[in-house]
């Protein structure tokens, strides 16, 4: 189900959660920033592209939307785009070249709808200024967050993202051990290859997000936190090369687990 709150006055969170069985809730996060220029921070999963419709409307008229911010293009933040495209002429996508290189291989972009950035470089939206940023952890060679100058949120793409017990609007309230092992194991499954990055080097990219000093962390997969709460967040990322590797369950505990539903179920 897939619920709206405020991040703070003019940034709406449409958020929902998926199960993983045996592991928690992983939280689904799209932004609206409202403004002159209204921008969609990431379009919904697929699987609830209907629903996220829904939802979006009582936030905001899709016409006046005019720019989606696509982080990247996994099925988690792509279920809307082309709906929204199609409902919308005006409305253009800011990605990369490898976000349309990829759309390409499903349901390609058009390149007149389309607006180029890469880390480092800004774009003005109406009254606001976005400033991409390569987060330190991501999942996908397109992700791409960014920095608003206005509400000084730092949204940062899967990074930052935990598997949770429950999910709350703030990650400012749930418990620090929850929060951090949530964080860590989040860390472990959707970047796998932070097991094999040079302390320094990694140390060096998490540098970089302080110096930023958000007022505030939008992670697509974690409620809104703080800036309060920055070295919390840093310091769940600083573990995760060092955790455990995550590996999933294989077929003999697939069996297993099937057979404990069969035996638990209607006779
Ligand atoms: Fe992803
Ligand atoms: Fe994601």
């Amino acid at each position: 189900m897939i619920s709206t709150y405020k991040a703070s006055p003019d940034i709406d969170v449409l958020t929902s959660s998926f199960p993983i069985p045996g592991f928690g809730l992983i939280p689904l996060n799209a932004f609206v920033l409202h403004g002159s220029e209204p921008v969609l921070v990431d379009t919904g999963a697929v699987v609830e592209s209907d629903e996220f419709m829904t939802v979006l409307r009582t936030v905001i008229d899709p016409a006046e939307l005019k720019w989606i911010w696509l982080t990247h293009t996994d099925f988690d933040h792509i279920g809307t785009l082309h709906q929204l495209l199609a409902e919308n002429p005006q409305l253009r996508v800011i990605t990369t070249f490898l976000g349309v290189g990829i759309m390409t291989t499903s349901a390609p972009l058009p390149m007149d709808r389309i607006h180029l950035v890469n880390p480092g470089q800004k774009i003005t939206v109406g009254d606001r200024t976005l400033t991409a940023v390569k987060p330190p952890v991501f999942d996908n060679p397109s992700t791409t967050g960014f920095f608003d100058d206005m509400s000084g949120a730092f949204f940062s793409s899967d990074c930052f993202g935990a598997l949770l017990q429950a999910v709350p609007e703030r990650a400012d309230d749930i418990s620090e051990e929850e929060l951090r092992q949530g964080q860590v194991f989040w860390a472990t499954v959707d970047s796998p290859w932070l097991h094999k990055v040079d302390p320094a080097t990694f140390a060096r990219e998490l540098n970089g997000i302080r110096a930023m000093n958000p007022r505030m962390v939008l992670s697509s997969h974690l409620p809104a936190a703080s800036g309060a709460m920055l070295e919390r967040l840093l310091g769940s990322l600083e573990a995760a090369p060092t955790a455990q590797p995550f590996v999933g369950p294989d077929q003999a505990a697939l069996e297993q687990m099937l057979a404990q539903m069969t035996a638990g179920g209607p006779q």
